[in-house]
């Protein structure tokens, strides 16, 4: 047991290479391009979009109004969007501001967002092919720059530095909260224990050695499991977050699915998401 004198300063601990190292030593590998991909033309329009039984404000649109309500749209001509996916944010905002950049390391997903923005007839958003990771110097410095629960990456210190060059106003992004993707009662029943994503206290930290004081807020969004009219369906988008099952752990799951179908409908807990923003031009700091 270490004495007071021992412990550590808040201001000596560097929360950007815990995050770093959770990472290494989960062997939590965010998803490749390719796999996104795959993802790309039924995302946010699938049965956990809309839960059946789900009532307002409790489907993902619950969770889009609620991060769009929080964004000074009024005040913005232009919004970056990073890991934008197929426009689930960046297409309303695009009726509110002039120009959008939506960034995605997924061509897939930028393709499904140029078809809802043609469909739409939105022409004032611009989509990259680009990752986190790459070089952003030639990119545009917006008013407002976003992430939407596109934030695990290896490095998460340098993508909110990333973040904060490339706004002018505003930043605002969430991050996985509660260490899983998936209810741990489920993965009990499969027997799994999968990497734990890094808390989001580590990013707080992260924000307070840059001298940012966020807002912080929880929101919901259902169970990716949630609403599966099918077991494969749902078995399908366990393994998505698991990995492939096996046999005797896919029997286990089938016999949880069948024997509750009000249980199976609402797919386990749902899925929380902090919600961190900042003023970037009235020095949010401390
Ligand atoms: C869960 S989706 C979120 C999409 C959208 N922002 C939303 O909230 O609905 C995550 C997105 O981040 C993208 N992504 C994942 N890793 C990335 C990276 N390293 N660089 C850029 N985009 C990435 C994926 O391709 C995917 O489109």
């Amino acid at each position: 047991m270490s004495s007071e004198e021992d412990l550590p300063r808040l201001e000596a601990i560097d929360f950007g290479a815990i995050y770093r190292r959770e990472m290494r030593e989960q062997r939590l590998a965010p998803k490749p391009p390719s796999a996104w991909d795959g993802r790309a033309s039924g995302y946010g329009c699938g049965p956990e979009a809309a839960p059946r039984g789900a009532g307002a404000g409790q489907g993902v649109g619950g969770y889009v109004q609620a991060f769009l309500s929080r964004l000074r749209l009024d005040e913005a001509r232009s919004v970056l969007d990073v890991g934008c996916g197929p426009g689930t944010l960046a297409l309303p905002i695009a009726m509110r501001v002039h120009e959008v950049l939506a960034l995605d390391n997924s061509a897939g997903m930028l393709e499904e967002l140029r078809r809802r923005a043609a469909e739409q007839g939105a022409t004032n958003v611009k989509t990259v092919l680009r990752a986190w990771e790459d070089d952003w110097s030639d990119l545009l410095v917006a008013d407002i720059a976003i992430a939407s629960r596109s934030t695990l990456v290896d490095d998460l210190e340098a993508a909110l530095h990333k973040l904060v060059a490339h706004a002018r106003l505003q930043v605002c992004l969430s991050y996985p909260v509660g260490g899983s993707f998936v209810d741990p009662d489920i993965l009990a029943v499969v027997g799994l224990n999968p990497p734990r994503v890094p808390d989001h206290f580590l990013l707080l930290g992260m924000l307070h050695r840059m001298g940012i004081v966020p807002t912080v807020e929880l929101l919901h969004t259902p169970s990716r499991l949630a609403a599966c009219t099918d077991f494969d369906t749902f078995a399908n988008r366990l393994a998505w977050s698991t990995g492939p099952l096996e046999d005797a752990a896919t029997a286990r799951l089938r016999a949880w699915w069948l024997a509750d179908t009000a249980r199976a409908a609402k797919g386990g807990r749902p899925m929380r998401w902090a919600l961190v923003h900042w003023n970037v031009d009235e020095g949010a700091g401390r």
